[in-house]
């Protein structure tokens, strides 16, 4: 099948042309799959994006004219596609349901972990010769209560990885998971008793600023805040507002809101205009990563095989193997 993949890198390409191993004619386009940009997709039965392709109405229409019969998306989370456009126009959408939930779930861990330590702050003082401890103070992750919002695939990695640090974990999600050993709260609850709050449920009109001023105002004095789910989920302004106030004594962020225009991008040439972006990287207490929880050998390889596994599939029975529908 003739798949034109938008938003590809480098890395992309290494991995999707391995997994494709020449059953698929893959065309790599750098830019972001947009109304404008869809144009591109000339020639294609199937177009492959990522989690800040914009696939709209409009850019769907272009695609449909163009004779894409399906999306593929190399991502779990699929809020920036509008389904019943590409239900109306016949396209066909998949995912990757499940690639390396432990690879987000780590990720987690490792912003946690280096908040909690200021790992980026000694690393920065260590370079300077400045061996000073002053202002490095954390505490031990044992005995902490960590609450979980959303235990999918990835909170409940998170979960257990927190078990076995010794803290004691609660979660709070609509659909419980009846194998995972922690008691499920209403969300006020876990908000209110959690010491590090770690946000693993889709982005939906629901969780659309779960976590704003009047969710902040529930949390613990000093809580940390992590979200690797989608930037969305959390009211920025609110978040910094917490921020200056003392209120949220730690926040690590893998994904922002309005991400779209900066990350996965070398942007150290330009002006960052966005203010509120650039007031949350002014805070020492802060840890902003470009949206690399997915980004091990591991999920990369697991990303690909599955991305080509539904376009096979379609091309097969006319139905992707992971379909996500309206
Ligand atoms: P999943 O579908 O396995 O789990 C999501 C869970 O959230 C489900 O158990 C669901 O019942 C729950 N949920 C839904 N609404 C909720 C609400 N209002 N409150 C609490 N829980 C709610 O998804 P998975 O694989 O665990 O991924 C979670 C999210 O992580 C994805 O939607 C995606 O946005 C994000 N993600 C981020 C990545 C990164 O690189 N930073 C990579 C992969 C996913």
């Amino acid at each position: 099948m003739d798949v034109a993949v938008f938003s590809s890198k480098p890395y992309d390409r290494t991995f999707l042309a391995a997994a494709a191993a020449g059953q698929h004619r893959l065309t790599f386009l750098e830019p972001r799959l947009t109304a404008q940009t869809a144009v591109l997709a000339q020639g294609a039965a199937a177009a492959c994006v990522f989690v800040n392709d914009q696939v709209n109405a409009a850019a769907l229409a272009t695609l449909q004219g163009l004779g894409v019969r399906l999306v593929a998306l190399r991502a779990a989370g699929y809020n920036n596609v509008d389904l019943g456009a590409a239900q109306r126009l016949g396209i066909a959408v998949a995912h990757v349901p499940a690639y390396s939930p432990d690879a987000v779930a780590e990720h987690a861990l490792a912003m946690i972990l280096a908040l909690n330590r200021n790992i980026h702050r000694a690393w920065l003082r260590v370079r300077e010769a400045n061996f000073a401890l002053e202002g490095l103070l954390g505490f031990n992750m044992r005995g902490r209560s960590v609450g979980i919002i959303g235990t999918g695939r990835i909170g409940a990695a998170l979960a257990r990885i927190m078990l076995g640090l010794g803290c004691r974990v609660m979660a709070h999600d609509p659909v419980p998971d009846p194998d995972l050993a922690v008691p499920y709260l209403p969300l006020e609850e876990v908000l209110a008793t959690a010491d590090i709050l770690s946000l693993h449920c889709p982005l939906t009109p629901r969780t659309r600023h779960l976590i704003d001023a009047a969710a902040i105002a529930r949390m613990k004095r000093g809580v940390m805040l992590i979200n690797t789910s989608r930037g969305a989920i959390v009211d920025t302004p609110a978040v910094i507002a917490g921020l200056k106030s003392g209120a949220i004594g730690h926040l690590g962020l893998d994904v922002y809101e309005e991400e779209a225009g900066l990350f996965f991008e070398d942007m150290s040439d330009e002006l960052i205009r966005d203010d509120v972006f650039a007031r949350l990287l002014t805070f020492p207490n802060v840890l902003v990563t470009g949206h690399q929880g997915f980004f091990t050998t591991e999920a990369l390889t697991a990303i690909a095989a599955t991305t080509m596994a539904n376009i096979t599939a379609f091309e097969a029975t006319g139905r992707p193997l992971h379909a996500v529908g309206a």
